[in-house]
């Protein structure tokens, strides 16, 4: 038995967690960030796939039954090998009578709510330039909803931005004003849009002032949370080896210092991490 884990690049998954504690209180949750190399948005297959693969045992190994990555860039580029190839592997190294290990992504929570997203059949999603170029989001949109049109912008400047903090002025406005002009000029009938990238609710007010009024923004964070709830639901023998004393303990693998600092900046709650040396597999 242990907590529930949450894996990302860096903070973005924050907004996961927020949104997981709101609708399950009740959780343990370990929430590991791979500051150190953040971001994965702009690193080739291969890379995001060797790194998410160690984040993820990391969390498996320090007792998480079931591990939630919440990061779009490593859901794309690494979960279904992580599912597929290296998870029946390790089974065996964690056989103790529990429930086998899972681990969930954040984009099918996403995709297959996409219907209800817009009205015009048109529909944007801003993420990094690896979720956009690794056409997941397409293929499963298209596979769940084949009569919506999925207009993909990668902004690869904006996850630097929030992990730096800065979420307002000249500098943020020039760069998310500039991807937001070529998405809407892509897309004129566009009536909604994804953040498919768990770090850009930071940037949401900016977001929301700069796109016309009546566009629909929707964020993960709250579509992932309530999936999971559903998919506890659904598989007793891993919600019963999930922990429940409503803790968080947070992991990064840059200087805990700085985590402590941004991570309180993205929650408005005191955060001590612990610095996490990730282990491979
Ligand atoms: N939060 C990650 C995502 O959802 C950011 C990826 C990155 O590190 O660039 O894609």
């Amino acid at each position: 038995m242990g907590p529930l884990g949450i894996f990302d690049s860096g903070l973005g998954g924050l907004t996961v967690l927020q949104q997981i504690q709101k609708i399950l209180p009740e959780l343990d949750l370990y929430y590991l960030g791979d500051n150190a190399r953040v971001p994965y948005g702009n690193r080739s297959f291969e890379t995001v796939y060797q790194f998410t693969r160690e984040g993820v045992y990391t969390l498996l190994k320090a007792g998480a039954p079931l591990v939630v990555v919440a990061c779009n860039t490593a859901s794309a580029k690494a979960l279904r090998s992580i599912q597929q190839l290296d998870l029946p592997l390790w089974q065996k190294e964690f056989n103790d009578g529990g429930p086998e290990r899972r681990v969930l992504g954040v984009l099918r929570p996403t995709t297959e709510r996409a219907g209800t997203f817009t009205q015009s059949g048109h529909l944007g999603l801003l993420a990094t330039r690896g979720t956009v170029e690794s056409g997941s989001y397409t293929t499963e949109i298209e596979h769940f909803f084949p009569e919506i049109t999925l207009y993909t912008q990668a902004c690869p400047l904006w996850v630097p931005l929030i992990e730096e903090g800065i979420l307002q002025g000249p500098v943020a406005h020039a760069i998310v004003q500039a991807d937001l002009n070529e998405l809407c000029a892509k897309a004129p009938a566009m009536d909604a849009v994804i953040l498919g990238c768990t770090h850009y609710p930071l940037l949401a007010p900016l977001i929301r002032d700069l796109l016309p009024k009546n566009m629909r923004i929707f964020e993960q964070g709250p579509l992932v949370a309530q999936a999971l709830a559903l998919y506890l639901q659904r598989h007793p023998d891993l919600s019963a080896a999930l922990t429940r004393g409503g803790t968080i303990q947070y992991f990064t693998t840059e200087d805990p210092h700085r985590f402590d600092q941004q991570a309180s900046r993205f929650g408005g709650h005191h955060v001590q991490s612990q610095h996490i040396e990730l282990l491979e597999p």
